[in-house]
């Protein structure tokens, strides 16, 4: 089985009507494979048991509605193309069910309508698992920066009245002198709020409460120093290996918090292969972003979703009391945010887990925050031109958060009226660069005529440097590749403006 295959599940209960459905698809090209089912619990067991990328029900099934497939689809899937072939049907009825969800409609006597329709439903699918997959890592990143802002503030009148405790408990400590009956007392008060302190630190350094000490690095000389650490700390039955990519650009970050996240994530790694494993530290070069990657790879047990999906809380832990704090993956997340950074996390149950941290080149790094953390002060007015509402909508956010006047428009038409019409002046120019009527590329030329040195920052779904129908982007021009994370679009628009 090929990754490009595509499954498809029909839904008929005639022998012929499915060959002729996959005739119809092998002959435009599709590389299909067909699974068959007649009754809603064979679509059950068929969705269970292997991927299924696109469903195609026949309307008229002796004893199984349409609706109730389609109700079964969505539930196992909000967004699995789902086509409907019919013989005859009602028009109201088909109204019905492309309100119930259903994404297209094929009669039975134009079959040569289906190739085109499944593959356009194979292409919005993904577009739209792609939004929600930015909407989702979005929204993680607001929950963390909210629940950082909490413990933040906790953690700082702690630390005042841990501060207060550890003082007076010295005091007492030296003034009951060691041959006191409750010196032991004392001394057990002061390192109480010595390791309250140490939780607190990590809690301040999650909430990017905690000063840095940024300095100018190559993420190579960190990891190579880091194995040497980790040898000794890891054990034996812990294989451990280095891959490095010569020339990194060099990056801005505090160098003891770096050397705390990948010794934070290699303990996690360890406690996730009890019986042994390998560990491996990576080192890569994003071409697309720019960015410089080191990779924290285990294959130890790995993390169900519910976990995955919590990992970076504060004080979420697996390890039951006593055995872990839950901050080790909150901590890691503050420092490589507070870097301008990213972290994610890659993991399936018995596969193991990946750590990536995603760390800006020193150039367009963002300034490492002094004592508090603050979104980039508000740095200019954006034009955003994009045809897509989803993914304009998620890109005026993520400006908007951090602190841009943002402008939208739908189309290069609309640029282009904002402009020339109402005398939008902008800072720079984000734009798609597919759109109808125009190109992106023609938009920013077009706007470059009046004005020559407008900063430009293209955003492309496509990964080579070309895009289809022939339109070459300048090789040098900033182009950002879709799907982005948050923090590429802001660095991408910070270098773009600098
Ligand atoms: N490499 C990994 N493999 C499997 N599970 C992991 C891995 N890293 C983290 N986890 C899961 O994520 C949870 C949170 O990790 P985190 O490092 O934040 O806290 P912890 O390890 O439980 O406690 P602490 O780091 O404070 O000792 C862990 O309890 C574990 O369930
Ligand atoms: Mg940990």
């Amino acid at each position: 089985m090929t990754s490009d295959e595509v499954r498809v599940l029909v839904v008929d209960d005639n022998d012929d009507d499915a060959v002729l459905i996959g005739h119809s698809l092998a002959r435009a090209g599709l590389p299909v494979r067909l699974t068959r089912a007649e009754t809603t619990e064979q679509v059950t067991a068929s969705l269970a048991q292997h991927r299924v990328d696109v469903v195609i029900c026949d309307y008229n099934l002796p004893g199984v509605r349409a609706v109730d497939v389609l109700a079964q689809v969505r539930e196992h899937d909000a967004d699995l193309p789902f086509v409907l072939v019919s013989g005859q049907v009602g028009e109201e009825t088909a109204a019905d069910l492309m309100r119930a969800g259903a994404r297209d409609f094929v009669l039975k006597d134009r079959l040569t309508r289906l190739a085109p329709a499944v593959q356009r439903e194979l292409h919005e699918s993904a577009e739209r698992r792609r939004h929600r997959r930015i909407e989702e890592q979005l929204r993680q990143a607001e929950r963390l920066d909210s629940l950082g802002q909490l413990a933040g503030g906790i953690a700082h009148d702690f630390n005042n009245i841990l501060a207060v405790i550890a003082g007076y408990a010295t005091m007492l400590t030296e003034e009951l002198g060691p041959g006191h009956a409750s010196h032991a007392d004392a001394l057990a008060i002061e390192q109480a709020a010595a390791r309250g302190s140490g939780l607190t630190r990590q809690l301040l350094i999650f909430s990017g409460l905690e000063p840095s000490r940024p300095e100018l690095l190559d993420l190579n000389v960190v990891a190579t120093d880091m194995q040497r650490v980790l040898n000794r700390t890891l054990g034996e039955d812990i294989e451990l290996t280095t891959m490095l990519s010569l020339n990194l650009p060099r990056i801005t970050i505090d160098r003891s918090k770096l050397e705390q996240v990948i010794m934070n994530a290699a303990l996690n790694a360890r406690a996730a292969m009890p019986s042994g494993g390998r560990l491996t530290l990576s080192t890569e070069l994003i071409r697309e972003t720019g960015q410089v990657c080191l990779s924290i790879v285990d294959n130890g047990c790995g993390m169900p979703p519910e976990v995955a999906a919590r990992a970076f809380e504060p004080f979420f832990t697996t390890k039951g009391r006593g055995r872990g704090t839950g901050l080790g993956l909150a901590t890691a997340y503050g420092v490589v945010s507070d870097a301008g950074g990213s972290i994610t996390l890659d993991s399936r149950p018995d596969e193991g887990t990946t750590l990536r941290i995603c760390l800006p080149p020193a150039e367009i790094a963002a300034p490492a925050s002094t004592l508090v953390k603050r979104p980039a002060a508000p740095s200019g007015r954006v034009l955003v031109v994009e045809d897509e509402d989803g993914v304009r909508d998620i890109v005026c956010r993520i400006l908007r958060r951090a602190g841009y006047e943002v402008h939208a428009a739908a189309d290069p038409a609309e640029a282009l009226r904002l402009v020339r019409e109402d005398h939008l002046h902008m800072d720079v120019l984000v734009t798609d660069v597919i759109m109808p009527g125009m190109s992106g590329t023609q938009l920013a030329a077009e706007l470059r005529r009046a004005r020559p040195a407008l900063p430009v920052l293209f955003m492309s779904g496509y990964t080579s440097g070309s895009a289809p129908g022939g339109e070459e982007l300048p090789a040098d021009a900033p182009l950002l590749h879709k799907p982005f994370q948050a923090e590429n679009l802001l660095n991408a628009l910070h270098a773009v403006l600098a």
